[in-house]
């Protein structure tokens, strides 16, 4: 069985930070969430992998992924262009699917346990199309699944003003080669783009069998600010603590946190896991639960607290910084001393922010 990872689109919805680079490169606990599906695939057994390029960036992820040795796995880079939609991402990629099976991962998806067991018994079934399930509070924004009493897939509908059901489509799905005659077979939609959703349509429409799972552990598509840091919490929640820095004497540690080599941890320094620090950072300050900061970054002062700092960044101020993503290169900076409050941002890489 063949992987087919998509790390095309332009990301819009997490402008600024899209505007550096690819969504698929911003980190979750500070690993790029397509490393995730890189490595989901792995554990299935998948190593022979495409990995699908847009026009954003498409260098950066080449130079995070490379060839895929580190990973175990062997990529093969797609060039798709324009994101004309999910399916049209499919087709492009059909040279290099061939005849077999084949399992698509949206590479800003994430999904706490992996996809081993919906892979299982997928490629000797007669089914032509394998989706994966989840229920949602705002079916809306998804493709949803409409199943009959015997829990059948009957109809599937794209990002529908009124849904059927509460079931959205994960990112993730099994194919046969079937799909693409029914990529042919469908029309671009509403917003012009070609819908994977409307091909597994067009399978159901022509007696194919399509099978479903629900998948019980957590899933995130990191599309939105918001998910990226839903997403920070969940990974965190599972942190490992380790430390390869130094903590020094009258600094304090609590809870699991994991403390990259090259790190230093001053004195007077509080930690409240689940926290993890990247490599050579300068922390002299309060971090509190479910903070990732990148390598190269120094806290100085303030607090800083359930938020993404990617890295290179310096922030130094007497404020307390919440449910904030911090792009690479960044610098916060007090320029007047006052009494600490919240601040929440997005901010894309190389700002400088003066407070
Ligand atoms: O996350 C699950 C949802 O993903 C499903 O419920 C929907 O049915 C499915 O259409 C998709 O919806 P989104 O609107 O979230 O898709 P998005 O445009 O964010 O694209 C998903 C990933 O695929 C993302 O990593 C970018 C990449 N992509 C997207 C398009 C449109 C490509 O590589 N090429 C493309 O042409």
């Amino acid at each position: 069985m063949k992987g087919l990872i998509l790390s095309g689109g332009h990301g819009t919805r997490l402008r600024p930070l899209t505007h550096t680079g690819p969504k698929q490169l911003i980190p979750i606990a500070n690993k790029p969430v397509l490393f995730y599906a890189i490595e989901d695939l792995k554990e299935a057994g998948v190593t022979d992998i495409g990995l699908i390029l847009g026009t954003n960036m498409p260098e950066m992820v080449k130079e995070a992924v490379g060839d895929g040795s580190k990973f175990g796995v062997n990529i093969t880079y797609i060039m798709q262009g324009e994101p004309k939609g999910l399916a049209h991402a499919v087709a492009v990629a059909q040279e290099f699917v061939g005849k077999e099976p084949f399992i698509m991962y949206l590479g800003d998806n994430i999904l706490k346990s992996g996809i081993k067991e919906f892979v299982e018994g997928f490629e000797e079934s007669d089914y032509q199309a394998r989706i994966l399930l989840q229920k949602v509070e705002n079916p809306q924004q998804f493709g949803v699944a409409e199943l009959n009493q015997e829990g059948h897939v009957i109809h599937l509908v794209e990002k529908p003003k009124e849904p059927k059901s509460d079931l959205a489509l994960v990112g993730i799905y099994l194919f046969k080669s079937s799909i693409f005659e029914a990529i042919k077979n469908i029309k671009p939609s509403w917003r012009d783009e070609l819908e994977i959703t409307d091909a597994i349509q067009e399978l159901l429409n022509s007696k194919k069998k399509v099978d479903s799972h629900i998948v019980r552990g957590w899933w995130k598509d990191t599309g939105k600010p918001e998910d990226v840091l839903d997403a920070n919490h969940l990974i965190l929640d599972v942190l490992e603590s380790y430390n390869d820095g130094k903590i020094e004497e009258g600094a304090k540690i609590n809870g699991r946190v994991a403390i990259g080599e090259g790190t230093v941890v001053r004195k007077g320094s509080v930690i409240r896991g689940p926290v993890i620090i990247g490599k050579e950072c300068v922390i002299d300050a309060y971090i509190g639960p479910y903070t990732a900061i990148g390598d190269h970054t120094t806290v100085t002062g303030g607090e800083i607290e359930s938020s993404i700092v990617m890295g290179h960044a310096k922030i130094e101020c007497n404020e307390r910084i919440v449910d904030s993503l911090i792009g690479n290169h960044s610098c916060i900076v007090s320029v007047e001393n006052r009494l600490p409050k919240g601040r929440r941002f997005v901010i894309g890489e190389n700002s400088v922010v003066n407070l």
